[in-house]
């Protein structure tokens, strides 16, 4: 099988137009206008069945006609004839195809469209599509698309689902001079995908920034894999619409009912250093900051000429956790001289609406000389005595004066009119980013220190255990033998055991006597569950007793426990009673593991009680996740200041917790027999956690 090249999407020498019409309105006349106007430069084949010559260009009945190669043909003929046209390109050797035409498996057509792919695949064509609007690449001024001409070039590519919108905000980038070096359709991902595309674009010297909108994602384990490596050197933006609950339908167990939700694409894409926005404005306001440096270290300086403003940015760097330079004796020395008497150098740097343009540059120039100040905000409140315009044009020369460009990130807000807007598309056209809002551009900021945090991450470092597979596939086989996907309480355990996970000391009792011999092993106080297959939720029946103390408290609790199981359940198949070690109290957690429709294992955290119940406070990642990352899950959720310890309580084993879900992950990750387990719960302690009852079930087969 030949290979393919997406670059030819790209970059090819010549293009065929399969389709292309003199008729004005129709698809093919737009995108062989588009692709003359815009000024692609390579070859133009214009196919048609009928005309001779087409805007100025001979036409050719076929590609087999053309004489010279064809390295990427745009295919948008009717979806019968598209077959047949595909096969002519695999047979002139073309090596990238865009197929325009709709009526594939958007409408069910499924086996048209394999059809397809199976063509592709044979002779090595890459194929964007079906069902798009096209593709656009400006540092080659390739416009094969139907969407608006005049694309502003620059670094940020833009991949996207849904052709309509992505040709609609063509023009809308246009308004706002945001710069792009490409725009792919990719509709129904039939071959290239979003994958394929990130791995392109990482690779391409053009493009700096990528902005993906999304409404599902194919092979999610493979997307993240890329997305994973690609943001280590690219920004990655994307606007993940559709939200599929189908997964949690599917689902039976607490857990399961919370997983497939749109928490996991948050959280996956949190883990591969993508930044998931919810709107097209912040998805491009931040895209616009691809190109500013890492900061270097912290300590954020406001620059500010109306006291007002400059409150609203801090409230937001706070909001952005970007920390503010405080060394006031600094400040006030780098920034007095350029400030009235009534200007405030506590950062915000006020140097009050009397500064003119003179000042307000030389404070600014200060800020980027600066080795203390790590990142620069400069926010602008229009007046009749300050010429915005002046001053964006002094900075843009700054720019240009610095041996390559500047090396601190910094941020621009201009609030007012049309003095204000023409201020800020100076610095937009020269990828300086500047926004209408101060939050705005704070947010904007904290977007590059989230992705530049990432870029500056290691490499995970998943501890592994040591698993005893043969055991744990003699459990489950044990199981599936007797008809049971639902692990009983001493095999789930007997299963994290075989792993290597410490657990409270356990024995499963058939007996009074053998529970006495098994409480006097483990030591009193003792807990006793009842262990049945048909009894879900033991406590509701009085299946569990905590706090035997003695013997006697223990010969009481087993009849007890028996008598009330047996008369709520006669039918039931009781196993016998679970002996338990007593854990001493702390925060109960819940940790469980599930497998996501889109990206796999998965695994979940959360406080026990009404924090996941009730108010759904939980954290997702997909598995397998490491120490670090484990971290930042108990970050993500609300309650999490609760392990810190409150109301005199002390400060809980985060380490240890955060150490035992990396290992559950990795768990899961490795047994994929085992769909869904519950840890429930797993009470911290303030030194160690304890697993305390633990529920599995098996794949079904
Ligand atoms: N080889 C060469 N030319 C061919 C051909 C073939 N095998 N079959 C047809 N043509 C010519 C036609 O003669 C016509 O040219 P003409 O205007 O000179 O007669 C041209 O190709 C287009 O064919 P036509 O039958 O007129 O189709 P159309 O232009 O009405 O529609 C599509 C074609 C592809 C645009 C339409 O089928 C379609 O899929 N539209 C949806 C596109 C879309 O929305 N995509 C997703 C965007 S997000």
């Amino acid at each position: 099988m030949p290979n393919r090249n997406i670059k030819h999407l790209f970059i090819p020498e010549s293009i065929a137009i399969i389709g292309a019409s003199c008729e004005k309105g129709k698809i093919g006349h737009e995108i062989l206008k588009n692709v003359i106007e815009y000024g692609y430069k390579g070859k133009i084949y214009p196919i048609n069945i009928k005309e001779k010559e087409i805007m100025g260009l001979k036409a050719y009945k076929s590609v087999l006609d053309v004489r010279g190669d064809i390295d990427m043909a745009v295919i948008v003929v009717p979806a019968k004839f598209v077959p047949s046209v595909l096969l002519e390109c695999g047979k002139k050797g073309v090596k990238a195809v865009a197929i325009i035409s709709s009526g594939f498996s958007e409408i069910g057509n499924k086996n048209e469209e394999e059809v397809l792919v199976n063509t592709a695949k044979a002779y090595g064509i890459s194929l964007l599509g079906p069902n798009i609007f096209g593709v656009i690449y400006t540092p080659t001024r390739l416009n094969a698309s139907f969407g608006p001409r005049d694309v502003i070039p620059g670094d940020i590519a833009c991949i996207t689902q849904s052709g309509a919108l992505g040709a609609a905000l063509i023009g809308w980038t246009v308004l706002e001079n945001i710069g792009l070096s490409a725009v792919v359709s990719v509709g129904n991902k039939a071959d290239v995908d979003d994958s394929d595309l990130l791995e392109y674009f990482s690779r391409d010297k053009n493009t700096k920034g990528i902005v993906v909108y999304m409404e599902g994602v194919k092979e999610g384990r493979k997307f993240l894999q890329t997305a994973e490596r690609v943001s280590k050197k690219k920004l990655i933006v994307i606007i993940k619409s559709g939200r599929s609950e189908k997964g949690a339908k599917a689902a039976a167990s607490h857990t399961g009912s919370l997983a497939g939700s749109d928490k996991v694409f948050s959280a996956a894409f949190k883990q591969s250093g993508i930044l998931r926005a919810d709107t097209m404005e912040k998805a491009f306001d931040w895209a616009r900051i691809c190109s500013l440096p890492a900061p270097e270290g912290e300590g954020a300086v406001i620059l500010t000429n109306g006291g007002g403003v400059g409150v609203l940015a801090t409230d937001a760097c706070d909001k952005e956790r970007i920390k503010l330079l405080d060394d006031h004796k600094y400040l006030e020395e780098t920034f007095r001289p350029y400030m009235p008497v009534f200007g405030s150098a506590r950062n915000p740097i006020d140097i009050t609406g009397q500064a003119t343009v003179e000042d307000y540059f030389n404070a600014f120039k200060k800020a980027m000389e600066s080795d203390k100040i790590s990142a620069l905000i400069v926010l602008n409140c229009e007046t009749a005595a300050f010429d915005t315009v002046e001053f964006s044009e002094k900075v843009i020369k700054y720019f240009h004066s610095l041996p390559g460009w500047s090396k601190k990130p910094v941020v621009f807000n201009f609030i007012g009119g049309i003095k204000s807007k023409n201020a800020m598309d100076i610095l937009n056209k020269n990828k300086i980013p500047a926004y209408p809002q101060p939050e705005r551009a704070v947010n904007s900021l904290g977007a590059l220190y989230k992705w530049r945090k990432y870029t500056k991450t290691e490499k995970k470092q998943i501890k592994k255990l040591d698993i005893d597979k043969e055991k744990i596939y003699s459990i489950i086989n044990k199981a599936r033998e007797e008809g049971r996907l639902q692990l009983l309480e001493h095999e789930s355990k007997d299963i994290l055991k075989a792993c290597g996970l410490d657990l409270p000391k356990y024995k499963l009792a058939t007996t009074i006597e053998e529970a006495l011999k098994a409480a006097e092993k483990i030591g009193y106080p003792i807990v006793l569950k009842i262990v049945s297959e048909d009894i879900i939720h033991k406590s509701d029946i009085g299946g569990v007793k905590v706090g035997i103390k003695n013997a006697k408290e223990l010969k009481n609790a087993y009849k007890e426990i028996m008598y009330r199981a047996k008369k709520s359940y006669p039918k039931a198949n009781i196993r016998g009673i679970l002996v338990n070690e007593m854990v001493e109290k702390g925060v109960e957690i819940i940790v469980g593991c599930s497998e996501d429709p889109q990206f796999g294992p998965v695994i979940m955290f959360g406080l026990g009680g009404i924090y996941v119940e009730v108010l759904k406070d939980v954290a997702f990642r997909v598995a397998p996740i490491d120490k670090e990352d484990a971290l930042d899950m108990i970050d993500d959720i609300k309650s999490y200041p609760l392990l810190y310890g409150v109301r005199g309580e002390k400060r809980k084993d985060i380490n240890s917790l955060a150490e035992n879900i990396s290992l559950l992950s990795y768990f899961s990750h490795e047994i994929p027999e085992i769909v869904e387990m519950d840890v429930n719960p797993l009470i911290v302690l303030e030194e160690g956690c304890k697993i305390v009852d633990v529920r599995m079930t098996l794949k079904e087969v």
